[in-house]
């Protein structure tokens, strides 16, 4: 059977919403399938090659972002501040490990949630579960719960603006290595991190003055004026990404392709290999990622890639690995084993943060960073020991000074959750710890490749 962007309406699917009018859903899928690309299958290429460096050391991912964007916390210095601190992440990492990082956000397109209850009971009082912006209201009532076809027309709207924000951040000068020390947020002044960042960025500067003095300058070597940044965003809503998938007749590499975000991935509870939301990902050109979780069987993967990759193309596939700090240990040498017997070709990548959620005594739902630390250390300890090679880093965080993950240099407290606990859905790190686990990979990375393990 020839695949088709609908083809995915054949299997069964989960995780996507019920609407009470199917009109009105058919209407709205109908205009988004006249509305403009987000993304542009050239830039879904050049993704593709780099993550095929990565799959061979020659690159990391830096995968990062919100566990779900919201349209009430939608605001350009939120979209600045989260782009900021991953362009400082991404120098500690290429500083410490000399190799380029593929910077890939969880922005502009991340609005849909799987949840593991379809309802959830306040005060004896029954609803239907949030499931992200791009279906219905976090609020607790009755019509703020009820699934919305609109909001799939709001949430490509926000997308277009949120990316059409990050273009012009990525080019348009403030990714500029010469700005190396204004990346720094204010609430991020007093903190070790920061100092350390410091000393990085005059090193940078440094270097910069003395090219400048052999002739070289951020406006004569775009590089140093510019920086690919990539999105993503996980593919729940099937008839939203159809809609937006369009079939490319301009570059070499015709084909499908989503143009909702340059990669898509599919979660832990929706990568069943015979459902719909796999066969939509085995018909596009953009590279996958797959969550792989502690309950993913290692023939169950197989069979997955060899769905979503039939002829095994380098630079495809991510495995997104969310196992836990300690279940690491145990589930992922047998992926890896079976992976290599069959010569698959894959990128791994660590996800620290959805193997590690607990509810805090007073009902928050967190993360403690010491946890999400050494699940990555784990990650990079397995794969020295199985000869294969640690590809990257997937994570939750935010550019906001929020408290929602415990302890840190700065030590988040459980009586500090409350204090600016924002998130929409899973807790995030925020600016001060997410230099913190950058700090660590890139202590990991440069280990690794010395090869002194960690
Ligand atoms: C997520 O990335 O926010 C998520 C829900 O992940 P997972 O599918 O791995 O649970
Ligand atoms: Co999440």
């Amino acid at each position: 059977m020839t695949w088709k962007p609908n083809s995915w309406r054949n299997y069964p699917v989960v995780q996507m919403p019920t609407y009470p009018d199917e009109s009105k859903v058919n209407s709205v899928e109908a205009k988004l399938s006249f509305k403009p690309p987000l993304v542009f299958a050239g830039e879904v290429q050049a993704l593709k090659k780099s993550l095929a460096l990565a799959e061979k050391g020659n690159a990391f991912i830096l995968q990062g972002g919100d566990c779900a964007e919201s349209f009430s916390q939608f605001s350009a210095n939120g979209i600045r501040d989260t782009f900021k601190v991953l362009l400082q992440m991404a120098v500690i990492l290429t500083y410490g490990s000399s190799i380029p990082i593929i910077k890939i956000g969880r922005i502009a397109g991340q609005f849909a949630k799987p949840r593991s209850s379809d309802v959830e009971i306040i005060d004896g009082i029954e609803l239907p579960s949030y499931r992200g912006d791009m279906i219905n209201d976090m609020e607790f009532n009755k019509t703020a719960r009820q699934p919305d076809p609109q909001r799939l027309i709001d949430g490509y709207e926000q997308s277009a603006a949120t990316l059409n924000l990050i273009r012009a951040f990525a080019q348009g000068g403030m990714a500029n290595l010469e700005k190396v020390h204004e990346w720094t947020l204010g609430f991020l002044n007093d903190t070790p991190e920061t100092d350390k960042y410091r000393e990085i960025a005059n090193r940078i500067s440094e270097s910069l003055n003395f090219m400048k003095a052999c002739g070289l300058t951020s406006s004569s070597v775009p590089q140093l004026r510019e920086t690919d940044f990539f999105t993503s965003h996980e593919a729940l809503l099937l008839n939203y990404e159809e809609a937006l998938t369009r079939e490319d007749t301009i570059t070499a590499e015709k084909g499908w392709y989503a143009t909702s975000a340059h990669l898509l991935w599919v979660g832990d509870r929706t990568r069943q290999f015979d459902h719909g939301h796999i066969e939509y990902l085995s018909g596009i050109q953009n590279p996958v990622g797959i969550k792989c979780g502690p309950s993913l069987e290692k023939d169950d993967l197989i069979r997955l890639l060899d769905k979503v990759n039939p002829n095994n193309e380098s630079g495809k596939v991510v495995l997104i690995c969310r196992m836990g700090s300690e279940k690491v240990n145990e589930h992922l040498p047998k992926l890896i084993k079976n992976i290599k017997v069959n010569g698959k070709n894959v990128t791994w990548c660590c996800d620290p943060m959805h193997g590690n959620t607990i509810k805090a005594s007073n009902g928050y739902k967190t993360r403690r960073v010491a946890e999400i630390l050494n699940e990555v250390n784990n990650f990079f300890l397995v794969h020295k020991s199985e000869g294969t090679l640690p590809g990257g880093v997937h994570f939750e965080m935010t550019g906001s000074n929020v408290t929602e993950c415990l302890g840190g240099a700065n030590e988040v407290k459980e009586s500090d959750l409350g204090s600016r606990y924002h998130t929409h859905c899973d807790p995030r790190l925020n600016g001060s710890q997410s230099l913190e686990l950058a700090f660590l990979v890139s202590d990991l990375i440069k280990s690794f490749r010395n090869g002194k393990g960690s």
